[in-house]
């Protein structure tokens, strides 16, 4: 069975989680694939047992076209800040309005966002997996979110815990 994990990254940390996630599930699957948003065919989704989706909280939810554009504006301003090889490319929210039904496959959802409660910080992985959802996808976990620090570097230990939350996940 194959697994997908579908990724949009700004500034690389989503990227990154999202590879170690891959790497938690690989013991539990015959393949597992981590494609950025533009990769993400439709074809690729629907032949997988088991999608994992994420990406960057903005403005308290999912990122939007004025969003990104202002995270590039960051990353152009700020020297200690790459954008990710695939940032300009789509973001999730219109990948989602392209969707195909899920017809009941299993999938989770996954953010990262700022350390903080998250009433304050917002979460974009709760509207990600109410799309998964409205899509027709059996949810298999609940959404977990991994932390980036205010200079949006990944918080120490975030990237194993990625790691650890891939391996519990099972279609
Ligand atoms: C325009 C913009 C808005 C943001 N808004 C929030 C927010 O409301 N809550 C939060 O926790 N983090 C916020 N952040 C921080 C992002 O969550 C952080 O940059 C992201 O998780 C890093 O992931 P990436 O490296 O994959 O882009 C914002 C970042 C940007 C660029």
């Amino acid at each position: 069975m194959r697994a997908v994990v579908v990724y949009e990254s700004m500034f690389g940390n989503t990227h990154v989680v999202a590879d170690h996630i891959a790497q938690g599930l690989r013991p539990s699957f015959d393949e597992v694939a981590v494609v950025p948003v533009a990769e993400a065919t439709s074809e690729l989704i629907t032949g997988a047992g088991l999608l994992v989706v994420g990406g960057p909280t903005h403005i308290h939810g999912m990122s939007s076209e004025k969003s990104r554009m202002s995270a590039k504006d960051r990353a152009d301003e700020d020297d200690d800040l790459d954008l990710d090889p695939d940032a300009e490319g789509p973001g999730l929210g219109d990948w989602f309005d392209a969707m195909p039904d899920g017809s009941g496959r299993s999938a989770a959802a996954f953010d990262t966002r700022l350390e903080g409660p998250p009433l304050l910080t917002g979460r974009a992985g709760k509207g990600i997996s109410r799309r998964l959802k409205r899509h027709g996808y059996h949810l298999v976990a609940e959404p977990e979110s991994f932390l980036v620090d205010k200079a949006n570097h990944l918080v120490d230990g975030e990237a194993d815990r990625a790691s650890r939350w891939g391996e519990t996940l099972t279609p």
